[in-house]
């Protein structure tokens, strides 16, 4: 019987995830003579066994597009939204998983699609997978795929509001992706010279970035541009974050538990618009007139850089060569110049944040970026 591996991609999808899937495919097929199948959709098409057959073909031409030629989505094998309810379909997908004898399955996905993966390896799959995310946050390798890509991206088009912020001596603030971490936020902003630079790691004090801005201004530069990661929160909001978990926490009976997830609720939807209120606030505390553009999915699209394409083909032929040889439960991590397989167990549950003393924040504040807090 031919040997036979599958393949699926989960969670937002990534510049590089093609490339992935190429070289998995064509290591498999070249050099392991293995046959690979894809699940379309993430796990759901591994729980409705909505199968393609990966050869030739369909592997051809697919390096350089971006997204997914497998289709992706956001649900969870024991979180299944099925009709109306919401239902654990491991077994489901375990009995897909034997249907097509797999040797293995390869999950690519970032933190989340670990933390599933790792559940269905621990139901009895053999299980491996790659780490891709334009966050970069997942823990245990040195980079995602996917991330030089978004960051590029991000760079050009504060490049592009840059001059359009010193024509008009405005203030621009340009979100940048990256869930709760600042990646993203802190590499775009770096590169493309931002005067201020917000990230979830570091709160920010609102007066101190005016404060920045109105020194910029006595030196003749009448605009400035704010860098602000999507999770980038103040001091003052932190606090008021904090006391609300710790109520919510101390809730006693189920009505108090109700009235506190709510208010927590609220809270965080209210910061979906933080950097709304962020442009607000500095144009009346500097004087200046400020614009927000929000980057969102358009640092996820389009083609990978050369970067991405060779990581994730190096990623994707160390996970075929890994499954040849009998190796299961791992991630095909990033170490340098090689890879390394780390067993699922020390990814999950972590997130990589930007560690305070990195290089790049050092490097930030000693050309003069404003972080946003004076502790640092
Ligand atoms: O995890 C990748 C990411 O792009 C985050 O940066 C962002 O917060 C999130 O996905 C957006 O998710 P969605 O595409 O589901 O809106």
């Amino acid at each position: 019987m031919a040997r036979c591996i599958g393949i699926l991609t989960a969670g937002g999808d990534s510049p590089g995830l093609n490339a992935a899937i190429r070289a998995i495919g064509k290591s498999a097929l070249n050099a392991y003579n293995m046959q690979v199948i894809g699940f379309r959709d993430g796990f759901r098409g591994l729980m409705e066994n909505r199968t393609v057959l990966l050869e030739g073909e369909i592997l051809s031409g697919i390096l350089t597009l971006g997204g997914t030629i497998l289709g992706t989505s956001r649900d969870k094998p024991h979180k299944m939204p099925v009709g109306s309810r919401v239902q654990d379909m491991t077994e489901v997908m375990l009995d897909n998983y034997r249907r097509h004898n797999l040797e293995a399955l390869i999950c690519i996905g970032g933190g989340g699609t670990q933390k599933n993966a790792h559940r269905l390896a621990q139901a009895g799959m053999h299980i491996m997978t790659l780490p891709k995310t334009i966050d970069n946050d997942v823990a245990m390798t040195d980079i995602t795929f996917g991330f030089d890509t978004a960051l590029s991206i991000a760079t050009d088009a504060i490049d592009r509001l840059h001059s359009t912020a010193h024509s008009h001596h405005r203030i621009i603030v340009v979100e940048i992706m990256g869930h709760n971490t600042g990646w993203l936020g802190l590499g775009a902003g770096m590169a493309s010279g931002a005067d201020v630079i917000l990230i979830p790691e570091i709160p920010y004090d609102i007066k101190q970035v005016a404060d920045a801005i109105r020194r910029r201004r006595h030196r003749g530069k009448n605009f400035s541009i704010v860098a602000v990661s999507e999770g980038a929160i103040s001091i003052e909001d932190t606090r008021k974050l904090a006391a609300l978990q710790k109520k919510k926490q101390a809730a006693g009976d189920s009505k108090q538990q109700k009235k506190t997830t709510a208010a927590l609720e609220a809270f965080k939807a209210q910061q979906n618009n933080n950097t709304l209120h962020l442009s607000r606030q500095l144009e009346v505390l500097t004087g200046l007139e400020s614009r927000l553009t929000i980057l969102g999915h358009l640092q996820r699209g389009g083609t990978p850089t050369a970067a991405d394409r060779i990581l994730a083909t190096r990623l994707g032929s160390a996970c075929a060569a890994a499954i040849n040889e009998r190796q299961f439960g791992c991630m095909v991590a990033v170490k340098g110049e090689t890879t390394a397989l780390v067993p699922l167990d020390q990814v999950v549950g972590k997130r990589k944040v930007v560690p305070l003393n990195h290089p790049w924040i050092r490097a930030a504040l000693e050309t003069g970026t404003c972080l946003g807090n004076h502790i640092f």
